[in-house]
């Protein structure tokens, strides 16, 4: 390791230790027993941010409290929330230099990427069943093991599985076809079955923890949204349900930054009745998923085996088109 890289390491650690503090709850805001707190989580009310924010007659209406007891959680709240605060534009430009890029071994996708997969980012994929959401899963997950020079990020990879879709086999021979040891990949990739959306949420905590021994470079969630649909059902759940996949997608967002990682989310489309007329690229989490992801990549199906990903709103590229094609030996032009 050269002095750079080891300074670098130690800089990660560092900011790694910051975000594993426990963070203030709604427990510790000035005012709140047992059952405020309740009454707080069952309005939705688990973010100190998100108290920050209100006036008291709002949350006194919302969370069914005294307008006075409101004022005090709130005040409470703001000295306690991380509300964030600004960075010099240099920081920032700083940050961006470490961006680094992985190809997914396909040249018209990563061209469509501006050269490939950025770490920083949360990207989207979003498309119907069988569009090749799990294939792109599954093949990052076997590049990342690549070395920088090979188009890969020479780190190890998490995948959340929340459909059993995960296939070792299928890692297996995409491994083989770019002449990394098969058992040597299966080493790399941790893959945990995430049974419901409230796991789901919890092994992100698990992945902090890990990053402290490892290097994590990707991280995936196939699917992102497969729980939260088949727990949240009907339009009376919807916020709750868009308040969760938020704050999830926060917290993968700081495992992204903190780790110069990639995090790679998939989501289905929605089939809607009346797609003729609307916009059939509807994914399932709806605006908040839009919006916290960097890059979203639509997929959908073409003659003769072929996939189209259409790049949607990145916020330093055109949009555009890649074609691609899954082989028995992966994802190819
Ligand atoms: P859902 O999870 O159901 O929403 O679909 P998905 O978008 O994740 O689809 P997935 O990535 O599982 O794509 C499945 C498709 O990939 C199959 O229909 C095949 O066309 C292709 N595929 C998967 N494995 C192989 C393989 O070993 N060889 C080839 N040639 N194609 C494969
Ligand atoms: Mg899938």
């Amino acid at each position: 390791m050269t002095e750079e890289t080891a300074s670098e390491k130690l800089e990660e650690e560092e900011i790694v230790i910051e975000v594993d503090e426990p963070e203030p709850t709604i427990e510790d805001l000035p005012g709140v027993g047992p059952a405020t707190a309740e009454k707080l989580r069952e309005a939705g009310f688990e973010d100190l941010l998100a108290i920050a924010v209100m006036s008291p007659p709002e949350l006194a209406e919302q969370a069914e409290l005294g307008e006075a007891v409101s004022a005090k959680i709130i005040a409470g709240a703001k000295k306690l929330a991380n509300i964030g605060g600004f960075v010099s534009g240099a920081a920032l430009l700083d940050r961006r230099k470490r961006v680094q890029k992985l190809t997914s071994g396909a040249s018209s996708l990563d061209e469509l990427l501006g050269g490939g997969f950025e770490t920083q980012a949360i990207v989207e994929v979003f498309g119907e069943f069988g569009s090749g959401k799990t294939q792109i899963g599954h093949q990052l997950a076997v590049n990342t093991i690549l070395t920088a020079d090979q188009g890969g990020l020479g780190g190890e990879i998490v995948y959340i599985d929340t459909e059993d879709t995960f296939r070792p086999e299928r890692i297996a021979q995409m491994a083989e076809a770019v002449g990394i040891d098969p058992n040597d990949a299966l080493d790399r990739i941790h893959v945990a079955r995430a049974y419901n959306s409230a796991h789901q949420i919890l092994l992100v905590d698990e992945i902090k923890r890990m990053a402290k021994n490892i290097e994590i470079k990707l991280v995936i969630v196939d699917s992102l949204t497969s729980h939260f649909r088949a727990e949240y059902i009907g339009r009376g759940m919807l916020a709750t349900r868009q308040q969760k996949l938020n704050r999830h997608l926060k917290e993968l967002k700081q495992v992204a930054d903190v780790q110069n990682a990639i995090v790679l989310v998939t989501n289905q489309v929605q089939a809607k009745p009346d797609a003729m007329w609307g916009d059939p690229t509807r994914a399932v989490g709806g605006h908040i998923v839009g919006h916290a992801s960097t890059f979203r990549l639509y997929l959908r199906k073409s003659k003769g085996g072929r996939r189209i990903a259409r790049l949607i709103d990145s916020p330093n590229l055109p949009e555009g088109e890649a074609v691609f094609t899954v082989t028995s030996e992966g994802l190819r032009d």
